[in-house]
């Protein structure tokens, strides 16, 4: 059928550019004195031109005003193409909850949305939580590169700003930019990072530390914890990577030295430390919490969600985590005139994204969605006005919701019971197999543990072929990517790279964000969180630069407190940061 109307017409019918032109239209008719409804004679032609002019000396006023205040509000609206409203300012209490799922695409929701359709017996139209907030999109390329890293790509939100891919909220030209996390804390908002890998991995680092080089995790620690410009700026942080905060003497330390971070943390900067299971279930929920909080509960990584739910004993959820924070900070800001800015990550559908499990992202995926839900369930029973905002840095493995196993024909279809029937992800399976054989050696029972334990009741495969076996026994290093491998394919699930790529990612937000609803650069969502709390990002640069050489900290290894600046070599080595094992 064809349409009635131009295909574009639906679109100009509510642009501002036609709204204008009709407006333009109107101007005319009443400068030329054509007034259709009024019937005015030609003898009146000199009424109607004092009168014109008059009109159009108030419109020309007007016009001003309108084209100052969009102005002002250019870096949130530009480029949107909607036609929304600048955004006005809240001006009582608020909270802001930044969320971000690391490496999440379009596809990732597709996928996700269909597995668990599938495995609860779901009807074709469920969605997820998340669906139902879908507001726009987001261009994600970096200064160095049209393919961005979580870096750049948490700088553009924390600073507003583009930098290189390995920049931790520094610029171009190797100068620190001020965050929006950092602003808060100076106008009096309670803050806070949750996260499921390392609290100094980029995205968490963005907000509150300065360093050239993300792979400077021994720096970032200690300016998190306070051994900062501006001093302590968090006062919640829940997640990984405790080996960062203690010292090369330690067994759990990946320090280079010896400090102990999680004693200056104490003795320097009053934090409450907590590292275990146990301690975290005496929080309750939240509920008993002394602020500033240090809660590390892995040495690295959080394990992926499918792994993790079996030892549901040792590590907690990434939603527990978020209501734990969600609480905490709500009740410290109980009696303040400002709430608090929170930042929860999904940091590990990346690593999915990065070794190619499907299997392992449908479940990275649910856990970020029931996180989100959280949020706005708490949005919703919050006395205190309150805007979440969320949104993926990057793509990550190019994935792609079929796959085409067969050189002559494309099946239409994919198999998201493949990845109902795994219970472990390639990442655990593969330290499984590096340790039985660094326990065992590659004896004769190898292929037997390998078919039985790991591919029949790890990932669910009963028809393992001789050449999959072969390539396990031969090459345990590349493990983890040949189960994803064997999964993807019996899934029908296709990817296109073990690293970033440069699809646009989608933008969720509740009411009161909708100056970020259409196509949007990443940067212009750090512009909004900025605006939102109404808070002085500049003077926070400005100070921090001012500080860049006089501010020193307890260990640099020489350098400023913002590390060294990369070489080639560095900034090669920044864009291929991921590695399935940490080695
Ligand atoms: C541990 O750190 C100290 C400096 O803090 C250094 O002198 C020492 O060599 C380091 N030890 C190891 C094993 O890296
Ligand atoms: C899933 O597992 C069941 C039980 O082991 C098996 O019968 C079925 O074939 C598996 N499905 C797929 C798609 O692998
Ligand atoms: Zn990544």
């Amino acid at each position: 059928m064809a349409p009635a109307e131009p295909l574009f017409a639906n679109n100009r019918r509510d642009s501002s550019i036609h709204s204008e032109e009709r407006a333009a239209d109107e101007d005319t008719a009443l400068l030329g004195g054509r007034r259709k409804d009024s019937g005015s004679p030609l003898s009146r032609a000199s009424f109607w031109r004092e009168a014109g002019l008059f009109t159009w000396a108030l419109i020309a006023t007007a016009a001003c005003i309108v084209l100052a205040v969009f102005t002002q509000h250019q870096g949130l609206s530009h480029g949107s193409g909607s036609d929304h409203q600048a955004p006005s300012k809240p001006t009582g209490k608020r909270n802001l909850i930044f969320m971000v799922s690391d490496g999440m695409g379009p596809a990732s929701l597709s996928m996700t949305r269909s597995f668990r359709q599938l495995r609860d017996g779901l009807p074709i139209d469920d969605t997820l939580v998340l669906d139902q907030h879908l507001i726009g999109s987001s261009r994600t390329r970096s200064t160095s590169s049209l393919v961005t890293d979580s870096a750049a790509g948490a700088t553009a939100f924390s600073c507003g700003l583009k930098s290189y891919n390995g920049a931790i909220s520094m610029l171009p030209d190797h100068t620190p930019c001020g965050t929006v996390l950092e602003a808060a804390k100076k106008a009096g908002y309670m803050t806070g990072l949750v996260v499921t890998t390392d609290i100094t991995d980029a995205t968490p680092a963005c907000f509150a530390a300065h360093v050239n080089m993300r792979l400077e995790e021994d720096l970032i620690a200690q300016q998190e914890v306070g051994e900062h410009p501006l001093g302590r700026v968090v006062d919640i942080m829940l997640g990984g990577g405790r080996c960062h905060f203690l010292p090369n003497t330690t067994d759990g330390g990946c320090r280079a030295d010896d400090n102990d971070i999680t004693k200056l943390a104490q003795e320097k900067f009053g934090w409450s430390y907590v590292d275990s299971r146990k301690d975290f279930d005496r929080l309750e929920l939240g509920n008993n919490v002394k602020l500033p909080l240090l809660g590390l509960f892995a040495e690295r990584d959080i394990p992926f969600e499918i792994d993790r739910r079996n030892q549901n004993d040792v590590y907690p959820s990434l939603n527990e985590m978020a209501q734990t924070a969600l609480k905490a900070l709500e009740d410290a800001t109980e009696d303040s005139d400002k709430g608090f800015f929170l930042m929860i990550e999904g940091s590990r559908i990346d690593h999915a994204g990065h070794g190619n499990d499907p299997a392992a992202q449908v479940n990275e995926v649910l856990a970020y969605d029931a996180a989100f839900a959280s949020v706005i369930e708490f949005l919703e029973r919050s006395d205190d006005e309150g805007v979440l905002v969320a949104t993926s840095d990057h793509e990550t493995g190019g994935l792609s919701v079929a796959k085409q196993l067969h050189p002559l024909y494309p099946q239409y279809k994919w198999l998201p019971e493949v990845l109902i029937n795994a219970s472990n992800s390639a990442e655990h399976l593969a330290g499984r197999l590096n340790n039985h054989i660094a326990q065992n050696g590659k004896g004769d029972k190898l292929g037997k543990f390998i078919s039985e334990e790991l591919v029949r009741k790890g990932l669910g495969i009963t028809d393992v072929t001789e050449k999959e076996l072969q390539l396990l026994i031969d090459n345990p290093p590349l493990s983890v990517y040949t189960f994803a491998d064997m999964i993807s394919r019996r899934a029908q699930i296709g990817w296109s790279t073990h690293g970033h790529s440069a699809v646009d990612v989608n933008i969720y937000g509740t009411a009161g964000s909708d100056a970020l609803r259409g196509n949007h650069e990443n940067i212009e969502i750090g512009k909004f969180l900025r605006h939102y709390l109404d808070v002085d990002v500049k003077a926070i640069t400005d100070e921090l630069v001012e500080k860049l050489e006089t501010f020193s900290m307890s260990s640099t290894a020489g350098d400023s407190w913002t590390g060294r600046i990369p070489s080639e070599e560095d900034m090669e080595q920044a864009s291929n940061h991921y590695q399935p094992h940490h080695g």
